[in-house]
């Protein structure tokens, strides 16, 4: 997030835990209008289901240490864009796009950054695609743009990258070999059903043509 310019007004940390669900808020709403539009032109539900949250006090202390940063709420505010947080998951890996655009394309979401792991998924096999947007909160003297991470991923990417997280806090990263191993071939599994279930849906949607 930019620095507020009011931002002497709104330091302390409930102003900003506000802040921040009431970005979640906006978020999550536009998400339920798309996805109630969706239903209503093409007949279909691109998302399953969504899930939300704020990253809790000792995390964000974390995090900030981790990185070097300073622990204080103008440095959270500056260096952390994932203290509020939605996860997107959706039937097919088409769906993910196409929830990307719709929500970019919205004049009040600005996109901060885009991290696409699917067209490059990391070396462990995790996918997923990560936008980082601004939206207007609208505060009685005016808009603070607050940051939420945005993650979409299908069932099977969410399924894969549940496992993934808690082997890798079980073995605090140090997951042996054959786990690995084993975790990377799933993913191209993950990768393989992902395919073939898009293909298989895209074959069901021109039977219905003819
Ligand atoms: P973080 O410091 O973890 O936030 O990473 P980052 O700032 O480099 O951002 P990135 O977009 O890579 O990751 C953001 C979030 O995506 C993480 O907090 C996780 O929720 C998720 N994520 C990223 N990489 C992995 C992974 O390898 N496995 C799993 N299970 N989740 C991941
Ligand atoms: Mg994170």
């Amino acid at each position: 997030m930019e620095k507020p310019e009011r931002f002497a007004e709104v330091d302390t940390w409930q102003t900003m835990m506000f802040l921040y669900n009431a970005a979640l808020k906006e978020i999550n709403t536009k998400i339920e209008i798309l996805n109630d539009e969706f239903l209503h032109v093409h007949n279909y539900n691109p998302i399953e289901h969504v899930k939300s949250r704020i990253k809790s006090a000792e995390s964000i202390v974390k995090k900030l240490k981790r990185n070097g940063h300073e622990v204080n709420i103008d440095s959270m505010v500056q260096h952390l864009s994932d203290i509020a947080g939605i996860r997107i998951i959706c039937s097919f890996t088409s769906d993910i796009y196409t929830i990307a655009e719709m929500i970019s394309n919205q004049s009040d979401v600005r996109v901060l950054q885009i991290k696409d792991y699917i067209a490059t998924p990391k070396p462990n096999g995790y996918k997923s695609y990560h936008l980082v947007v601004s939206v207007p909160i609208y505060l009685s003297d005016g808009p603070v743009e607050t940051k939420v991470e945005i993650q979409i991923r299908t069932i099977a990417m969410d399924f894969w990258a549940s496992l993934e997280h808690k082997i890798y806090y079980k073995f605090e990263g140090n997951a042996p070999e054959h786990i690995r191993t084993d975790l990377k071939e799933c993913a191209d599994i993950v990768e393989m059903l992902d395919a073939r279930m898009l293909s298989l849906n895209e074959s069901i949607q021109e039977c219905r043509i003819h």
